[in-house]
């Protein structure tokens, strides 16, 4: 397995397990965390599959690469990771599960770590996600970090009777170093 410990000046984002389990249990339940996920309008995720998710990512990279994100002095604040990979890709996720520190620069601190260990350490040279075309927040921070609409899936989520359309989005190795500098 490929040790993850990854820091900025208020995160540590490292592999996910077990122990965080009831946390993640908190933010999937929360309507306002899941509003533009793929659980937007269904039943809570039981407690049972976190817990088998979480124990199996915590002694695997694949087919899912699982991390928790959190705030220094204040322990778990989110997940993420990586999943779906192909070749030299893979797709990113990333939620702060907690919505009061939102708007804080810490989901782009977090996705800026998560961008650079996916480049550096799991040799990457594309990194794609998929997100709901009304997820203003998110497209907000995808975009300032690089990433460019590849694709427009018209009406791909029906959430509460309403078709969503969602966007993929792909950074490329070279744009990101471009940008990052
Ligand atoms: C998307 C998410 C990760 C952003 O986290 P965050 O910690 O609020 O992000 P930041 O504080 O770094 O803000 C990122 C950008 O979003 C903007 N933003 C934050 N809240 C916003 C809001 N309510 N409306 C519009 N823009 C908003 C910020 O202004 C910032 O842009 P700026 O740098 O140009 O000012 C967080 O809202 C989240 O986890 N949401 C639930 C799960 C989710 O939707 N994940 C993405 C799935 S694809």
């Amino acid at each position: 397995m490929i040790p993850i410990e990854l820091r900025s000046s208020r995160l540590r984002i490292r592999r996910a397990d077990s122990g965080d389990a009831s946390a993640s249990f908190r933010w999937f339940a929360d309507a306002s965390v899941t509003r533009y996920l793929p659980l937007a309008g269904k039943s809570v995720l039981p407690l049972e599959s976190i817990e088998s998710f979480l124990a199996q990512a915590a002694s695997s990279d694949r087919p899912e690469l699982a991390v928790t994100i959190e705030l220094n002095s204040h322990g778990p604040i989110g997940c993420g990771g990586f999943r779906n990979f192909d070749d030299h890709a893979a797709e990113v996720s990333l939620v702060i599960g907690e919505p009061a520190l939102w708007g804080r620069g810490l989901g782009r601190e977090a996705l800026h770590l998560l961008l650079r260990f996916g480049f550096a350490d799991l040799g990457l040279t594309a990194i794609w996600l998929i997100v709901r075309s009304d997820n203003e927040p998110a497209l907000k921070l995808f975009r300032a970090l690089g990433f460019e609409v590849v694709e427009h899936r018209r009406g791909a989520v029906t959430v509460d009777g309403i078709p969503r359309d969602k966007y993929k989005m792909l950074l490329s190795k070279n744009d990101y170093e471009e940008l990052a500098g």
